[in-house]
């Protein structure tokens, strides 16, 4: 027996986020939401790939159209899959049955509407042309399930990649579509500065770490007004600040922690230097120490121009609207699989926001997804890579 039966798509895709929403699993530990995702895609008789991945899959739709010259394009869509550590707020019947754990993320929407897509053109797939894998991709909450995937050999092929997120400032029908950069590089530092303790009565027995880490916090915030271009975006926050224990007492060491996030290539290579600069230098000054922990996250996203047309014409013809996007310095592992350095060579992406009705930002405990917007994503998405793959001969 059918796990659709003879329901009508849009009910079995609601039907089905519901569930994904109800099981909400985080980050690596996707293993009952990708036997789930298994289940479907072979119930609708999509091909599943077997790559080395512990969570996460990769299925393929096979285009049977010919192409005019010969060549058969690899296109990729990559919808994550993971849940976060929130406790749900959400006044939704099919609230988390996981308790502290939620998708607040609306990566549960994004599974949905990617399975949908790829009903559909499994459907039409007399119409397509070439080969589209479907990337249900791991972790990306952790901002590097996308390496899994690369490290796997599932994209090995592929010759551009799209992907897409669930959007709560924009109503269903709308989607947010942006040419250029649409999500920052994400670095993160921690900066350990050490003094010397001594009594708060008598600081001049020892050398106040306090005092050299906020002069370093100060410091730190010139670097964007100072050595980046006026017209490149950057941000820096310093989130964390810790030190001492008590009133009385200058301790030895404190600690700051924060995040660097950038467009430009080059910028990101200025920042890592200006702030290890700026911390030893400054905390030299009041006589102590600073040592300074970089890691590296995930690149800018940049949204390939060709691409970006692609998916406002489909909206158009979808009698969706089109909105322009405002870039953001959040970030999205998406940018991996487009990353010459992750890559091995460059993959041109495009990425783009699906309204999912008006309401409570991503990773607040109250987000929701309005149902009425997973199946117009799912036909969105599908049209898209139909649309693509007719473009794709003579590229
Ligand atoms: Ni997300």
């Amino acid at each position: 027996m059918s796990l659709r039966g003879d329901k009508k798509l849009e009910q079995y895709l609601i039907e089905n986020f519901e569930w994904f929403h109800r099981h909400p699993e985080l980050s690596y530990e996707e293993y009952e939401t990708t036997e789930r995702i298994r289940a479907v895609l072979t119930d609708a008789g999509i091909e599943i790939l077997e790559y080395p991945l512990a969570t996460g899959l990769v299925a393929v739709v096979r285009g049977r159209k010919e192409s005019a010259d010969g060549h058969y394009g690899v296109t990729a869509l990559r919808c994550d899959i993971d849940a976060l550590p929130i406790m749900e707020e959400a006044d939704v019947p099919y609230v988390s049955e996981y308790t502290g754990k939620m998708h607040a993320c609306g990566h549960d929407f994004h599974i949905t509407a990617g399975i949908g897509a790829a009903i559909l053109l499994q459907e039409r797939c007399e119409e397509l042309c070439g080969t589209v894998k479907f990337i249900f991709q791991p972790a990306e909450e952790e901002a590097h399930g996308a390496m899994k995937i690369l490290e796997s050999g599932a994209a090995d092929d592929v010759e551009r990649i799209w992907g897409f997120h669930g959007d709560p400032t924009n109503r269903v029908g709308a989607v947010g579509i942006r040419e250029g950069y649409v999500t920052a590089a994400v670095d993160r530092f921690v900066i350990r500065v050490r003094g010397v303790g001594c009594h708060g009565a008598h600081p001049d027995d020892g050398i106040d770490p306090i005092l050299a880490s906020a002069a370093i916090v100060q410091g730190l915030h010139s670097i964007v007004g100072r050595n980046v271009n006026a017209f490149h975006p950057a941000v820096l926050s310093v989130t964390r600040l810790q030190a001492g224990a008590t009133w009385n007492v200058i301790p030895t060491v404190a600690e700051m922690e924060g995040t660097v996030r950038t467009m430009d290539r080059e910028d990101r290579v200025l920042y890592e230097r200006r702030v290890r600069e700026t911390a030893e230098r400054i905390a030299a000054a009041y006589g102590a120490v600073a040592e300074t922990e970089w890691t590296a996250g995930p690149p800018a996203t940049y949204n390939h121009k060709e691409m970006a047309r692609v998916c406002e014409d489909v909206a158009r013809k979808q009698g969706m609207e089109a909105v322009p996007e405002e870039s953001s310095m959040g970030g999205d592992d998406f940018a991996y699989y487009e990353d010459k350095d992750a890559m091995g060579r460059e993959l041109p992406g495009c990425y783009v926001k699906i309204g999912v009705g008006v309401g409570q930002q991503i990773h607040h405990p109250a987000f929701r997804v309005e149902q009425t917007a997973i199946l117009p994503a799912a036909e969105y998405l599908a049209a898209i890579l139909l649309a693509d793959s007719a473009s794709a001969s003579g590229r």
